[in-house]
């Protein structure tokens, strides 16, 4: 499990870029701007207090017994925003449940055209204010430590198919083969997710600007700068500098998300001031729901927003819009 949760795919070269390639940018403060109080409150697909979120990671069960739930409730302390995933080892009516406002559903379009469908249903009548549709998995990423396991996680078939049990057809054997993520998506697939959840979709796993431009004009609502935490395509270039390319390209006409390797409020700062509306964690909440379940969630979650905020008044930044291109150089 260990490898799991902290391995990426192939050598581990994108996993072991990821944290520097934010620290190779550097800061160009502004000086003399009031920043008696500074404000990390923002808007996208909800109201947050936050732009440090929760980006969709499986199988929280085996980090604490309350699952996706403590995830949820130490988000919703916090005011941030929380992408819960496809692979959710709660039932997503149970987390929407804990959550009294808006958050987002991460869906895997899996072999089973109608599983994913229900899912995405349930999801939207649950209160999802968006869909996150993960474009980087055509399959899975060559994982070298745990492909070498025969059964690879500690993980219950009643874990892994609390969502998705009821939509299995009688008698299905092999059911991974239909709850694995389909090879062959397409933009079209934008539409289909959009038409039905009737929700702004985002699309994660975008590191080129053409890549963003052409899910923005297949109808996204905004697009998500991660390479999965380097768990797909070893050597892919790190979200620190794909970012760049992505905001340039979209040139403001929908927001732009990233992760990967965001480990404090000075990489979040960097992020959105290249460009990002919102900024999301990984492996952290999961290291922080395994230590100390929800509070241990929204204490992550606190400090790094306090970090920001300090930084961002340092920099001479009151809020959010008053960070830009030009505090940054680097890469
Ligand atoms: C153990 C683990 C499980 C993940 N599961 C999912 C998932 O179910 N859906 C998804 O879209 N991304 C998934 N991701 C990728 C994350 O959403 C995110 O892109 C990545 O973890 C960010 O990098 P960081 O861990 O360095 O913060 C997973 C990542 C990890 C580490």
């Amino acid at each position: 499990m260990w490898h799991y949760l902290t391995r990426g795919a192939g050598d581990d070269r994108t996993v072991h870029e990821a944290q520097d390639a934010w620290n190779r940018y550097r800061l160009r403060p502004r000086v003399l701007r009031d920043v008696t109080s500074v404000s990390t409150g923002m808007q996208l697909f909800g109201a947050w207090q936050t732009p440090i979120g929760i980006a969709p990671t499986a199988f929280h069960a085996v980090l604490h017994p309350d699952g996706e739930v403590a995830t949820a409730t130490g988000a919703v302390a916090a005011g941030a925003p929380m992408v819960l995933s496809s692979r959710s080892t709660r039932r997503i009516e149970d987390v929407a449940a804990a959550i009294s406002g808006p958050w987002w559903f991460q869906v895997y379009l899996m072999r089973e055209r109608s599983i994913t469908a229900a899912l995405i249903e349930r999801a939207a009548a649950a209160g999802a204010t968006a869909m996150v549709l993960t474009a980087d998995t055509p399959y899975v990423g060559h994982r070298a430590r745990t492909a070498a396991l025969s059964r690879p996680l500690p993980l219950s078939d009643e874990q892994a198919l609390t969502n998705v049990q009821q939509h299995l057809p009688e008698g299905a054997g092999d059911y991974w083969d239909l709850i694995d993520q389909r090879a062959d998506l397409s933009l079209g697939d934008i539409g289909w997710v959009a038409d039905i959840a009737e929700l702004p979709v985002v699309v994660k796993g975008v590191l080129r600007g053409d890549e963003a431009a052409a899910c923005v004009d297949a109808g996204a609502d905004a697009v998500w700068v991660s390479n999965h935490g380097g768990r797909q395509l070893d050597r892919a270039i790190s979200t620190a500098a794909a970012l760049p390319e992505v905001v340039a390209a979209v040139a403001g006409s929908v927001p732009v998300i990233v992760d990967g390797g965001v480990r404090d409020g000075f990489d979040a700062l960097v992020a959105l001031a290249l460009g990002a509306s919102a900024v999301m964690l990984g492996r952290p909440v999961m290291w922080a729901l395994a230590a100390e379940g929800a509070a241990g969630v929204t204490g992550l979650l606190d400090e790094l927003t306090a970090e920001l905020r300090h930084a961002m008044g340092l920099a001479g930044a009151a809020r959010l819009a008053d960070l830009d291109r030009s505090l940054v150089t680097g890469h």
